[in-house]
């Protein structure tokens, strides 16, 4: 028994010792990368033997291969090649996809430089953190060493970030979900992948994903989800759950698969104040499209008018007053320092739209409970009714006061806190407040706060 199972063996590592060796023979010409990298470095070389490119005989030189003439190109034995695979070079063979991340947001996310997020770390944090922080994950620009011409400087490389810059000009980077050199499309597939970058305090994609009923299902029966297949039309070719994948790229009967993300989002739910996105109506058909696999018509209208609830709660409720007051204060000249994040009052502002206000708004579109209202609106409330307002008021600045005062005696969904116990009881039986949070479940909602930005 067990003489057979060696002999089998034996015959296997012939076969595959063969083939191996045919390869080298048959990418000859290519530069024979093979010979050398399978002994300098076999992990590398066995990731790649195992992929998709090596089965269609695409080989290291197909990707690496440079001209003379580009930035970052050196030579290499005989053969002129570049480290760095750009989306420019995945082109000659993948223009489609190319063409799509081109037009996606994951393409310019490297074009922070400009934003508060980004002065915040170069002035208040310090250049090492950008640089394995932030821009790990948005992508940098690459540059070349000035001091060894062919080399990529090490402050730029090794980068993986989804919209760094290219020497090429070129913008992102596939391995960013395409992981070298298995490029394995299962893998890309897995909520984990995402899960590099949409995490954490400011967008918890992730966690929100891993508490849901999706993210239960999926861990549950990750092995039915047929990851690595070819074909991954969802409700045909796998049904029991969604991943990032399935509900922001993944086909449906209707759609083709994309790697434009932003094609099926009808918020932007970054910024202070929500905006919906151009086209808004026909990416939220895209949505919805997706969910129907899965789910009925009803149920599907019914999460999106829960959803934008949330949406407008806080902006209208929150959001507009908040930056209302920041603007007014900024007007008044009463801020003690005038560098941005010098005075408490803009972290505390800060963390109530760009932590608690995304966690909330995050939290709702993908059926996180827990994120939209413990992590979400219930720490959106408590800053900005005790932590934001004493702040603003604290300048004791004419024009703040009165908005403050005016906002809290008759805003009706402030209007709380120097009431009874039994005035409020009387407020909630009347039905007053009920019908004024109704107004918000809208789709085309009607400006609340004066000033709107
Ligand atoms: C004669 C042996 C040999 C051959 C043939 C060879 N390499 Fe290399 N290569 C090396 C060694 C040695 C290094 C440096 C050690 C390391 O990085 O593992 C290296 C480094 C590299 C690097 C990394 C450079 C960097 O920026 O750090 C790349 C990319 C590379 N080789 C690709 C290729 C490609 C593509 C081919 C085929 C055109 C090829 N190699 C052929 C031996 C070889
Ligand atoms: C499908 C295209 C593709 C093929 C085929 C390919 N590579 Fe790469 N390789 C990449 C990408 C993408 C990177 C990451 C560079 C970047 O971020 O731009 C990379 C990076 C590298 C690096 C530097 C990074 C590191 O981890 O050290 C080496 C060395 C390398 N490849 C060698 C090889 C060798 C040897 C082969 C053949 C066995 C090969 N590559 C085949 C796409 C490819
Ligand atoms: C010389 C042509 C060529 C280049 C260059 C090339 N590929 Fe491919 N790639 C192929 C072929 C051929 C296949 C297999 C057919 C298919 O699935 O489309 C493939 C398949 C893939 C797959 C699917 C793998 C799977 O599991 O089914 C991914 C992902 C991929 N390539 C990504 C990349 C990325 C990212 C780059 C650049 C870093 C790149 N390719 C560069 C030719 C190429
Ligand atoms: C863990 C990965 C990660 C790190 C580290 C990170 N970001 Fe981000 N950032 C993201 C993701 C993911 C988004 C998009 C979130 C979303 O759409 O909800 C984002 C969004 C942004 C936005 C909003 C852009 C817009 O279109 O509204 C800015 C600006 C930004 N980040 C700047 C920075 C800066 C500057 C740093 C460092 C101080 C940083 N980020 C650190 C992943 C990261
Ligand atoms: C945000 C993550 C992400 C990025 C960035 C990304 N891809 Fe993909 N890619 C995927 C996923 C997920 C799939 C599988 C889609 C599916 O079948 O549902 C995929 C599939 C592919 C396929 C296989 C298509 C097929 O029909 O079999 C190719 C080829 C590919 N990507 C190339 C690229 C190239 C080239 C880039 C860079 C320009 C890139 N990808 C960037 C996530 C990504
Ligand atoms: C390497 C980091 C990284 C990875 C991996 C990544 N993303 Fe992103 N993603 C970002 C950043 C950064 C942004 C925000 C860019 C900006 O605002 O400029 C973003 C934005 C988005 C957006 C908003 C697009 C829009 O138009 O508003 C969606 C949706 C998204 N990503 C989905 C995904 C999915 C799904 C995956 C996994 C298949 C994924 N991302 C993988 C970094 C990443
Ligand atoms: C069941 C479908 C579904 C799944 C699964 C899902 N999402 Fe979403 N996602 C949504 C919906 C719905 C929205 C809001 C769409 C809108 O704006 O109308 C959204 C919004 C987003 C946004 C935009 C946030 C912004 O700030 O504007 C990002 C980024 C995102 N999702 C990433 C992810 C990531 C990463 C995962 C996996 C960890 C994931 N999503 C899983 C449905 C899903
Ligand atoms: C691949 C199938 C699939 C897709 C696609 C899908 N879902 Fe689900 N969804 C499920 C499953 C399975 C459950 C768990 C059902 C249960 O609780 O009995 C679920 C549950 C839900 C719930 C209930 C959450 C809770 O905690 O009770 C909501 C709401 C929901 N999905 C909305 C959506 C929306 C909106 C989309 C599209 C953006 C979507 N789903 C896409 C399979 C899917």
């Amino acid at each position: 028994m067990q003489q057979r199972h060696i002999a089998w063996l034996l015959i296997l590592g012939f076969f595959m010792a063969t083939s191996v060796q045919a390869q080298d023979d048959v990418f000859a010409g290519k530069g024979r990368c093979m010979t050398c990298h399978k002994a300098t470095s076999p992990g590398l070389y066995r990731q790649w033997l195992g992929s998709k490119h090596s089965t269609m005989s695409v080989t290291c030189y197909d990707c690496h291969r440079a001209d003379k003439d580009d930035p970052d190109a050196f030579k290499h034995g005989d053969f002129y090649i570049a480290t760095l695979v750009t989306p420019k070079d995945c082109a000659r063979c993948h223009p489609t996809e190319v063409g799509q991340v081109k037009i996606s947001l994951h393409a310019t996310a490297g074009d922070i430089l400009e934003t508060p997020d980004s002065y915040m770390v170069n002035v208040i944090g310090g250049l090492p953190a950008m640089i394995a922080g932030c821009e790990s994950c948005h992508g940098n620009r690459i540059k070349i060493d000035p001091k060894s011409p062919n080399k990529l400087a090490r402050e730029s490389w090794p980068n993986s970030g989804i919209g760094r810059i290219n020497p090429d000009g070129s913008k992102g980077s596939c391995n960013a979900c395409h992981s070298r050199h298995s490029f394995s499309k299962a893998q890309a597939r897995r909520p984990e992948t995402c899960g590099k970058c949409h995490l954490g305090p400011d967008h918890p994609q992730k966690e929100i994903y891993e508490e849901s009923k999706h993210g239960i299902a999926f861990f549950t029966h990750q092995d039915q989800m047929h990851l690595d297949s070819d074909r991954w039309v969802v409700g045909e070719d796998y049904f029991e759950a969604p991943t990032c994948v399935t509900c922001h790229m993944g086909a449906t009967k209707q759609q083709a698969a994309t790697h434009d993300v932003g094609q099926r989002l009808s918020w932007t739910l970054r910024p202070a104040i929500s905006e919906h996105k151009a086209d808004w109506q026909k990416k939220r058909g895209n949505m919805k499209d997706v969910c129907q696999a899965c789910h009925g018509k009803d149920f599907v209208e019914g999460h999106f008018y829960q959803f934008d609830g949330v949406v407008n709660l806080y902006d209208e409720k929150f959001a507009k007053p908040a930056t209302q007051i920041m603007d007014l204060l900024r007007q008044s000249g009463k801020m003690e320092h005038n560098a941005e994040f010098s005075n408490d009052i803009e972290w505390i502002y800060w963390e109530l739209w760009h932590h608690e206000g995304r966690r909330a708004r995050h939290g709702a579109a993908m059926m996180g409970p827990d994120f939209t209202w413990w992590k979400g609106m219930y720490e959106v409330a408590k800053n900005f009714y005790f932590k934001f307002l004493p702040a603003a008021k604290a300048y004791n600045d004419p024009a703040v006061n009165r908005y403050i005062d005016n906002m809290l005696k008759n805003d009706p969904m402030h209007d709380w806190m120097d009431k009874s116990p039994e005035e409020l009881k009387q407020k909630m039986q009347s039905g007053e407040l009920e019908n004024i949070y109704r107004e918000l479940f809208k789709e085309t909602r009607a400006t609340h706060a004066p000033n709107n930005h």
